[in-house]
């Protein structure tokens, strides 16, 4: 354990945070605490190193290419490879249920696109069976679309990112020419975030079938947590979901690869649209009415 080389995105706050110092405990030897803004980063670690535990911190923003080759780079140098990355940075949509052009192709670039760059730039550093957890949603789940023509193209066993990058550009055509047709969805709340994530969902079995060396990779559902991102309501703290993402890096058996995780550790079967397993949208909105 000593010896492990771990990056975690997006964790200067939130379940990122709690993750960096879950896998400080269990004696993960370098874990890189990362953050876009370095001063967020900085504090963030101060604040574990009061706890004392020891991560280390280096800047990434996912949606800046330089950003992610510096590091990359720097990983390359000092450790010569990456064993394990959890892909966590992520945003939602300003409001919750409007759908603006804008707003969608920011929350894309940050939840699909920066994992695109992540992925060009980190996996051909990761050590051989480097374990790769790409932190989704329920929203990811693939019930939340209604569209079959995009449920078979997404599911089929063959798929392509070129697959997943027509979904993101219709997805993003139809806000923009204002075409979304809402038979398409279950719910129209948090459109873009449910787009990203479903095609973060599709990437993580595309990314498994191409890395090979016996890398896995998994996506992750880590439950309804109070950060920022929900307005502080949810069903779980930030510490109870930091238990997932650091079971699949450390403690699941090898062999499992491809898979979407639930935040109870269990697997779910992502490419079934009869299981309905997102949380309707009605639930966030009586937690957000009682504070
Ligand atoms: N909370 C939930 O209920 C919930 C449910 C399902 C899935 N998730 C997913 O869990 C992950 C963590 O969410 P959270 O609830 O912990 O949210 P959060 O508290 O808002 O934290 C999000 C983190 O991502 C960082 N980030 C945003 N854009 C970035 C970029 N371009 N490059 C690098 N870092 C960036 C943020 O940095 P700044 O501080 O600079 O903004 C922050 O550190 C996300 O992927 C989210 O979609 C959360």
């Amino acid at each position: 354990m000593a010896d492990k080389v771990a990056v975690v995105t997006g964790s200067n706050k939130g379940i990122g945070y709690a993750t960096v110092r879950e896998l400080c405990k269990r004696g993960v030897g370098s874990v890189y605490l990362t953050a876009r803004n370095i001063q967020k980063g900085q504090e963030a670690i101060k604040n574990l190193k009061k706890e004392g535990f020891n991560p280390l911190f280096h800047q990434l923003d996912v949606t800046d290419k330089d950003s992610v080759k510096v590091f990359a780079d720097f990983l390359k140098r000092k450790h010569s490879g990456l064993d394990i990355l959890i892909n966590n940075a992520g945003v939602i949509t300003s409001n919750f249920t409007e759908t603006t052009y804008e707003d969608s192709v920011r929350v894309l670039n940050t939840n699909y696109y920066g994992e695109v760059t992540m992925q060009n730039y980190m996996f051909p550093i990761l050590n051989d069976n480097a374990r790769v957890i790409n932190i989704s949603s329920d929203s990811g789940h693939i019930s939340n679309l209604k569209n079959t023509y995009w449920i078979n193209r997404l599911t089929k066993e063959d798929i392509k990112v070129e697959d997943i990058n027509a979904f993101v550009d219709w997805f993003l055509d139809s806000v923009k020419n204002g075409t979304l047709n809402e038979e398409d969805f279950e719910e129209m709340p948090l459109l873009a975030y449910i787009i990203s994530k479903i095609a973060l969902c599709a990437l993580t079995r595309v990314q498994q079938k191409e890395v090979g060396r016996g890398i896995s990779v998994n996506s992750l559902n880590p439950g309804y947590v109070k950060t920022d991102m929900t307005n502080n309501t949810g069903y779980l703290t930030m510490e109870e979901a930091s238990d997932a993402p650091v079971y699949l890096a450390l403690d699941v058996d090898q062999s499992v690869k491809g898979k979407f995780f639930w935040f109870d550790k269990t697997e779910k079967e992502w490419a079934d649209p009869n299981q309905k397993l997102f949380i309707p949208y009605a639930d966030m909105e009586r937690q957000l009415n009682l504070i």
